[in-house]
């Protein structure tokens, strides 16, 4: 029998302690730590593993493994997933409400049953909604009748004890538990959603996951700041995080994974909301770009990398001279304090005055991009906002600008630069690489290279007046 005990566990960093302590000494966070349950192993297998000590074995004796896989047949989520749902692991799927999770899960659930000969089916566990509003969501995407209707069960139960036992009563082949927050532990006081409520529920269908190999998928709200809510310790807790991002008012969504023990972190899944669930998209490459109808001062494209895939992106700036108080930097979807310094870059070292004016700079699409390589898009929007004449919207630009304005290269130029040949583009203004190399050759497309922000500026928008 296991015996129950309790430990301190920090909600930030996962840290453990035997006692309540005010701040995490690991971390230093604040009043993070949370009382957890801890089970203690029975003595009997402590004593099997001190009998038979361990061993080391040399790596060319060690058998690769071949990890089994479920394929959704979704190609962008199986992409991102690696191949797809692999047996006994536990997947967290976060993203903001309404974004789409419960609608993924219904897809991935009604790919992995798979043919009606094999007989697999999924438990789809809700404490977020209601048996009816699964059925509700479900017909829309056409999973009432069929094999898909037959084999998603539904249970509208928000305890985790009773959640492990309907799963291995009825043993589906996918757990989907929508949402882990609304999921509570009987043993433990505190409210759903609190972090050792998170925590303990997660190690129970993780418990689950392991002894029946049952692949378990756990919905996960993010906070505003677009991290998971709950204890980071969640995400080292589970085998692979997956972020479902994207305009909720827009139709396109990005899939990523931020961790995957069996399978890449580089690979994005893109996908549309449509009227019947979500679709993939089949020229990813242009989805986030926008049509104009005639060139717009302060828009820029940028050939960004997610991962392997090349991803088109426009950069929209906007700057207004400030009416009253410090001037505002509003920024959606590129780093708020990469901005700012490409700001100061660009007063500094460039010649464009930005001190008094407002700045809102946002990518086209919902999409959020992190790579530093979009600095010298939005650099360029920047200026060509406040001069208020257009880049040529054949142009694209992309490279990493320094605070002396210098500019720094990006990996996979070629393979940038090459889609947006593909998509039209003519011309790109990229870094000067170093040691005197060429830059790449890409078929239709003239590459200028040069060395600082300010030599960047005069090619797209001509010398200053
Ligand atoms: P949902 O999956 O409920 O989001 P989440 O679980 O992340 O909160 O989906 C939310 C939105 O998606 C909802 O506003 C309606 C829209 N939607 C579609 O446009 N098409 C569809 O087929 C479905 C099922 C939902
Ligand atoms: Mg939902």
């Amino acid at each position: 029998m296991t015996r129950a005990r309790s430990r301190f566990v920090c909600g930030t960093c996962g840290e453990v302690y035997l006692r309540w302590e005010g701040q995490c000494r690991a971390c230093g966070a604040w009043n993070s730590l949370v009382e957890t349950i801890v089970r203690e192993q029975p003595r009997s297998t402590r004593a099997s593993t001190l009998a038979s000590p361990s061993i080391a074995t040399a790596l060319s004796e060690i058998a690769s493994e071949v990890v089994p896989r479920w394929p959704t047949g979704i190609s962008e989520l199986d992409r991102v997933l690696g191949g797809g749902f692999v047996p006994g692991s536990v997947v967290l799927l976060g993203g903001e409400p309404g974004i789409g999770k419960s609608t993924l899960l219904l897809q991935a659930a009604a790919g992995v049953i798979g043919s009606p000969a094999e007989g697999f089916h999924v438990l789809y566990a809700s404490g977020e909604e209601s048996a009816p509003q699964i059925h509700l969501r479900a017909a829309r995407l056409g999973y009432t009748s069929g094999p898909a209707g037959a084999r998603i069960r539904v249970a509208a139960e928000a305890d985790v004890g009773r959640i492990v036992d309907l799963a291995r009563a009825a043993e589906p082949r996918l757990l989907l538990v929508d949402s882990i927050q609304t999921i509570s532990v009987d043993e433990l006081d505190g409210p759903a959603g609190s972090v050792g409520q998170v925590r303990e529920a997660t190690l129970r269908l993780m418990e689950l996951a392991k002894g029946e190999g049952i692949g378990v998928v756990l919905v996960g709200h993010v906070t505003k700041d677009g991290t998971l809510a709950g204890p980071k310790a969640l995400e080292h807790l589970v085998d692979v995080v997956l972020t479902l991002e994207g305009d909720r008012y827009g139709a396109l969504r990005l899939l990523r994974a931020s961790k995957n023990r069996f399978g890449s972190t580089d690979e994005v899944g893109v996908f549309e909301m449509r009227e019947a669930g979500l679709a993939e998209v089949a020229d990813p490459g242009r989805a986030f770009l926008v049509e104009h109808e005639t060139p717009a001062p302060g828009s820029v494209v940028a050939p960004t990398l997610e991962g392997s895939r090349p991803l088109l992106v426009e950069v929209q700036a906007l700057v207004a001279r400030s009416a009253y108080g410090p001037p505002r930097r509003t920024v959606s979807g590129a780093d708020a304090n990469r901005v700012s310094i490409l700001v100061a870059v660009l007063g500094r070292r460039a010649g464009v005055a930005l001190g008094d004016q407002d700045v809102f700079v946002n990518l086209a699409g919902g999409l959020s991009v992190e790579e530093p390589g979009l600095d010298l898009a939005v650099a360029l929007a920047l200026a060509s906002a406040l001069r208020d004449r257009p880049v040529d919207p054949r142009t694209v630009a992309i490279g990493e600008v320094g605070l002396l304005g210098e500019l720094r290269s990006v990996t996979g130029l070629d393979r940038r630069l090459r889609e947006a040949s593909r998509l039209g583009f003519e011309r790109a203004i990229v870094p000067r690489p170093r040691g005197g190399a060429a830059p790449p050759a890409v078929s239709g497309m003239e590459v200028a290279t040069v060395g600082t922000l300010r030599e960047a500026i005069a090619e797209v928008l001509g010398a200053t007046r």
